[in-house]
């Protein structure tokens, strides 16, 4: 990527699940991605994935086989420093407060004044994420969906602090690639997670009481109520360490049992069980 042109620059922090997505679905709309991970076993990880992916979703629609060009576009870096000169950053590092409190500090003394910092969290509220910067009116939540080159509607959440400025800008961004926002106020989980985990959470409690396996928790939820996917795929999905810290901030901040993870969970994420990223979850992906 050579290009110095403004208003094109996007850097994706962290290079897991959701940056391979966002760094792909920036790429494919014609913008320079610098794609930054503290893990080089993990950059090297998302260009194969992303490699991979240009292939699997040309088959699903065409128009997002752009091929190469795709990769031409994304460049890698392991230090947050390479993002000053971006026009808009995305962080998606790991769903933890300490992590996130690290990485979004880091990002703020690195990038220019004004320049947007959309935080992607499953659960976390953005107005916290914000007060771990010196500039809280330049962070804002950007819930992007999983795959992202395949979702093209947003949750974008201002939190109290956010500037009319930051969501403008940050909406022309996804905007750019084709992503359609939907703006809700600042809340654990936000609207989709905190419906969405409750659902995951009692397939999960279902499962380990016996009353379905897993192929059947998903079939019913696909064939009978319409869903896309069903919760435990989609656990699968989204990873299941992720989905059960998003359980314990929701649980946190909501102080409600509802929220509190299934034990089966807990234990699934314990012994290394992650679902897709790890190979195993709720199913098998081995093969
Ligand atoms: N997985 C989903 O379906 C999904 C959907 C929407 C939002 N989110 C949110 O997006 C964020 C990322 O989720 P994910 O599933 O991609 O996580 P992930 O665990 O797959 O990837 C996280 C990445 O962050 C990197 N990282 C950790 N600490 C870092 C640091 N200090 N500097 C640079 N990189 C660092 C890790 O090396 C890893 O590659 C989370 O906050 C999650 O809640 C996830």
């Amino acid at each position: 990527m050579t290009s110095t042109s403004t208003g094109h620059r996007v850097a994706v922090v962290g290079a897991g699940t959701m940056g391979i997505g966002a760094a792909h679905a920036f790429a494919l709309a014609g913008m320079d991605v610098l794609l930054l991970d503290k893990s080089t076993q993990a950059l090297d990880t998302a260009l194969r994935q992303i490699n991979t992916n240009v292939r699997l979703y040309g088959l699903i629609d065409p128009r997002l086989s752009a091929g190469a060009e795709v990769l031409d576009r994304v460049r890698v870096g392991t230090d947050l420093a390479e993002a000053r000169d971006s026009d808009w950053l995305i962080e998606n590092v790991t769903e933890n407060h300490d992590v996130k409190r690290e990485v979004l500090g880091l990002l703020d003394g690195v990038c220019r004044p004004g320049v947007p910092i959309g935080a992607n969290t499953s659960a976390i509220p953005i107005g916290v994420l914000a007060s771990y910067t010196e500039h809280p009116e330049r962070v804002i939540g950007v819930h992007l969906m999983n795959p992202v080159p395949l979702k093209n509607v947003v949750e974008v959440i201002p939190s109290v602090h956010t500037s009319a400025a930051t969501l403008t800008l940050m909406r022309e961004c996804l905007g750019r690639a084709g992503k359609t926002t939907v703006t809700v106020n600042d809340s654990p989980g936000f609207v989709t997670n905190r419906i969405a985990m409750l659902m995951v959470n009692e397939a999960v409690h279902l499962l380990a009481e016996g009353v379905a396996d897993p192929a059947s928790i998903d079939r019913l939820m696909r064939g009978c109520l319409g869903h896309q996917m069903g919760p435990l795929e989609t656990a699968d999905l989204i990873g299941l360490d992720t989905v059960l810290y998003s359980l314990e901030v929701l649980s946190a901040h909501r102080d409600e049992d509802k929220f509190a993870p299934a034990r089966l969970l807990r234990e699934y994420v314990a012994s290394g069980r992650l679902g897709r990223k790890s190979g195993e979850g709720f199913y098998s992906y081995t093969s």
